[in-house]
């Protein structure tokens, strides 16, 4: 039974860091190629068969500590009457995005455990097929990052209509928000009762917001789903983006775990966060696509800043590219796990 990973998430002594990716199934894996030329990923998210394949394969050839269920952040939106899809190249398409406050009213709500009943069958197989190998870690979105693809209806990079909506119908925006927040609460805990070990709340794009704006229009509604999950006995981590102005404020949100990008030294983040947190970190994905040479000398500096303290789960500051060679990342996790074995392994 391999638990290093929970037991960092608690600060606790581990035999060797553990190590998992964000993304850590996706395109570039040549499996999941494969399976993507024969099914969309909503095909893929919608059958609990096929998630668990995807999930399995970075778990087989990958020595990761840990699994994360495959799915999507925007599979909830289906089941509030947001209808999406993929579109190649472009990323996520809300077909009616929420642009007035009556169109918040007319958000859905639903029961996870029937709508979304197939992600948390998969999360069931998982933990059977998993048996005790690594944990399993479900996920949700955290209430700013679910409303910019509501609002926006597509990615963005200035996030412009959902400030614009945020600051002109503050409090349509603090009922959406808190839609979000219910809904999320109550899907992450349908996923802990269908067996999820741990739970990464997303909220990726946080960091587009000033620090007195994060705390106005973001951070109680992204607390208010972990105290709801708070008593439930799972770690919590939060992760986001560029988050360096506002981690001391994240902190607040009551996660165990932090997950920090690559902008910033680990250890001046650890610093900001405190010590009565776990930290998941903060090596630039990019480097990956670069000569092994510099991603273990950037490794090393992350593992010696860390100094061996407990509570740092490795990871990238964000999830792995497309581009990024299979071998580099078996590569990686390998020597993470050499380099810091403290025990006969
Ligand atoms: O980390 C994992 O391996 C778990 C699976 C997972 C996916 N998406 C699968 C996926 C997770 C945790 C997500 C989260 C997600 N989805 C986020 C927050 C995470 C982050 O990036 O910070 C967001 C914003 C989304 C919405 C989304 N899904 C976007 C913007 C895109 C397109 C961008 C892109 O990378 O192409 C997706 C597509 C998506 N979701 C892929 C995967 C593996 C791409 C794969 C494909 O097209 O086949």
């Amino acid at each position: 039974m391999n638990n290093r990973f929970l037991q960092a998430c608690r600060r606790e002594p581990v035999d060797a860091t553990p190590i998992w990716f964000m993304r850590q199934a996706g395109r570039y894996m040549a499996d999941y190629r494969a399976l993507r030329q024969r099914y969309t990923l909503l095909e893929i998210c919608a059958n609990p068969e096929l998630a668990v394949a995807v999930t399995l394969q970075p778990v087989e050839v990958i020595e990761v500590d840990a699994a994360i269920l495959f799915s999507d952040l925007l599979v909830p939106f289906t089941p509030m009457g947001l209808d999406f899809d993929f579109v190649k190249g472009e990323g996520p398409s809300v077909e009616h995005p929420i642009r007035t406050p009556e169109a918040v009213e007319k958000l859905r709500r639903f029961e996870p455990r029937e709508a979304l009943g197939h992600v948390l069958e998969t999360i069931r197989i998982l933990r059977r097929e998993l048996d005790g190998r690594v944990p399993l870690i479900g996920f949700g979105g955290a209430p700013f990052t679910m409303a910019s693809y509501a609002i926006e209806g597509c990615p963005s990079t200035t996030y412009a209509r959902t400030k614009a909506f945020m600051y002109a119908q503050p409090e349509a925006w603090h009922r959406l928000c808190s839609r979000f927040a219910d809904m999320m609460a109550d899907y992450l805990t349908a996923q802990i009762e269908a067996g999820a070990q741990a739970l990464q709340i997303f909220d990726s794009w946080a960091g587009a917001l000033s620090q007195a704006d994060y705390r106005e229009f973001a951070l109680p509604h992204t607390s208010r789903i972990f105290s709801a999950l708070k008593a439930k006995g799972v770690p919590l981590i939060h992760f986001g983006v560029g988050t360096a102005a506002i981690l001391g404020d994240i902190v607040d949100n009551g996660a165990d775990v932090i997950g920090v990008d690559w902008r910033q030294p680990i250890d001046e983040a650890w610093q900001v966060i405190g010590p009565n947190r776990a930290i998941q970190g903060n090596l630039d994905p990019a480097r990956l696509l670069g000569p092994m040479d510099r991603v273990f000398s950037a490794t090393d500096d992350i593992l010696r800043r860390v100094g061996g303290r407990p509570g740092h789960i490795f990871n990238l500051g964000h999830g792995v590219l497309p581009s990024t060679p299979l071998e580099s990342v078996q590569a990686l996790a390998r020597h993470v796990h050499e380099v810091t074995r403290t025990g006969p392994s």
